[in-house]
């Protein structure tokens, strides 16, 4: 086969059946579970004035090198915006402009856009779905947060799924773990890897982050966020905790958890696969960003949520071989030889029943329009050609199992098909 001129952009690429029917079966437990927990959606602009993500942390790669932006036409006043890496932001910036009574419980899907490289699990255009409450500092929202997030992976079937917590306390705590970090990090500054020597300069923290093998041990001693907390913090920290033991949430401490980006503050957590490689393994992640709304021109307000990647979860569940119930095609194929007209009024009639129902086009062969009816996955024909259209009947073919075949009057066949279909 050729191929064709024009090809997906790097980074992206076409999702078809059964594909889909998997993605569509995972937002529908997700959406089932947000709004059974007292969660409205939001649905945000794709593109926001760039100044909104820009909030997420100047040093973070997200902002300095994976953002897809762009100008306006607008000749003489053209917007910087650009397209959203994340929705944390712009849930912010819609908390800010439309100031909703709190808490504020939101969810959210979507497609997010980030200039990466792009391999296995990790794309240019990739599916998000998530959670946010706006406006309490209440150690139970984290809880709650977490817990959903936890029941979405399992609802869905995964089994192997790891979950690390961590607090970064607040930003007092941070800024001193901060300054002993760099105090550490420099005496070791030798054995770091030229990438975590960058990272290093810009944003210590996140050297913890570095997935390379000759920062491993460095990282291993470094010292722990843990002893740096403050009172109110620490206290926060181990309600989470309690909270998640209460309900059954199991989890790891994960020390050095610190995420990549710059908004969080507090509880941070994160969702990993093992059956997925190490450089792409968190299927979702998220934690507490208390500073977030201020920073974007709303009053002082607190948040937490999450995000899950789609397309890894996908992949996990593709490795972990966990069976995706996504009923999809149809049940019924109406094959005509009589003109047409009969495929016509009968498809029309079934669908207004909501019995999923196709045909062929072109006027078909008999034989070429059974052939249609084989692939289609149906479970049944029916068949109308002159004789049956004469006698007003038509043929009810099972296409499963031996190919018994029953004549029936016409204007039956609706509620016949409902009677069968909700035997089977
Ligand atoms: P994040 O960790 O950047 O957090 O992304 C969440 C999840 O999105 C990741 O765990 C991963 O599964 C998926 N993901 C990220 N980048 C890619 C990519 N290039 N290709 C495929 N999947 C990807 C956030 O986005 C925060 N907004 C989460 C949050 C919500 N924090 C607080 N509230």
């Amino acid at each position: 086969m050729s191929k064709s001129r024009f090809q997906t952009p790097r980074g992206t690429r076409d999702i078809l059946a059964p594909e889909t029917d998997h993605i569509r079966f995972l937002l529908r437990n997700f959406e089932d579970l947000l709004l059974a927990s007292g969660y409205g959606q939001i649905i945000s602009p794709i593109f926001e004035d760039i100044g909104v993500f820009q909030r997420i942390g100047e040093s973070t790669e997200i902002v300095t090198k994976e953002m897809f932006d762009f100008f306006d036409k607008d000749a003489k006043n053209p917007q910087h915006l650009a397209l959203r890496p994340e929705l944390t932001a712009s849930i912010c910036r819609a908390f800010a402009q439309h100031r909703p009574i709190t808490p504020w419980k939101v969810w959210y899907m979507g497609p997010q856009f980030r200039y990466e490289k792009p391999q296995a699990g990790r794309y240019r255009q990739f599916l998000q779905v998530g959670a946010e409450v706006l406006g309490t500092p209440d150690s139970a929202a984290d809880v709650e947060i977490i817990s959903l997030a936890w029941s979405f992976f399992k609802d869905i079937g995964l089994k192997k799924t790891k979950l690390l917590v961590n607090s970064l306390g607040d930003t007092k705590s941070r800024n001193l773990y901060n300054d002993e970090l760099i105090k550490y990090l420099d005496t070791r500054k030798e054995d770091l890897s030229k990438q975590s020597l960058i990272t290093f300069d810009k944003n210590p923290l996140r050297v913890l982050d570095s997935k390379r093998d000759e920062d491993q041990e460095i990282i291993e001693e470094a010292p722990l966020m843990e002893s740096f907390l403050s009172e109110e913090s620490a206290q926060h920290f181990s309600e989470v905790k309690e909270g998640l033991q209460t309900i059954g949430v199991p989890f790891e401490i994960s020390p050095r958890l610190v995420r990549g980006l710059d908004y969080y503050t507090r509880t941070t957590f994160e969702f990993i696969s093992p059956s997925l490689d190490t450089a792409q393994n968190a299927i979702g992640g998220g934690g507490r960003y208390d500073g977030l709304v201020e920073t974007l021109g709303g009053p002082p307000t607190e948040g937490i949520g999450f995000a899950l990647g789609i397309d890894r979860t996908l992949l996990a569940c593709a490795a972990e071989d966990t069976i995706l119930d996504s009923a999809s095609g149809i049940d019924v194929f109406v094959v005509d030889t009589a003109g047409g007209q009969e495929a016509l009024l009968i498809t029309e009639e079934l669908r207004k029943l909501r019995i999923r129902s196709d045909r062929s086009f072109d006027n078909r062969s008999m034989k070429a329009q059974m052939k249609a009816a084989d692939r289609s996955g149906a479970a049944y024909a029916i068949i109308i050609g002159t004789d049956e259209l004469e006698k007003k009947q038509v043929t009810l073919r099972d296409l499963r199992g031996e190919g018994k075949q029953t004549l029936i009057p016409r204007e039956t066949i609706g509620n016949n098909l409902l009677t069968i279909l909700k035997e089977k």
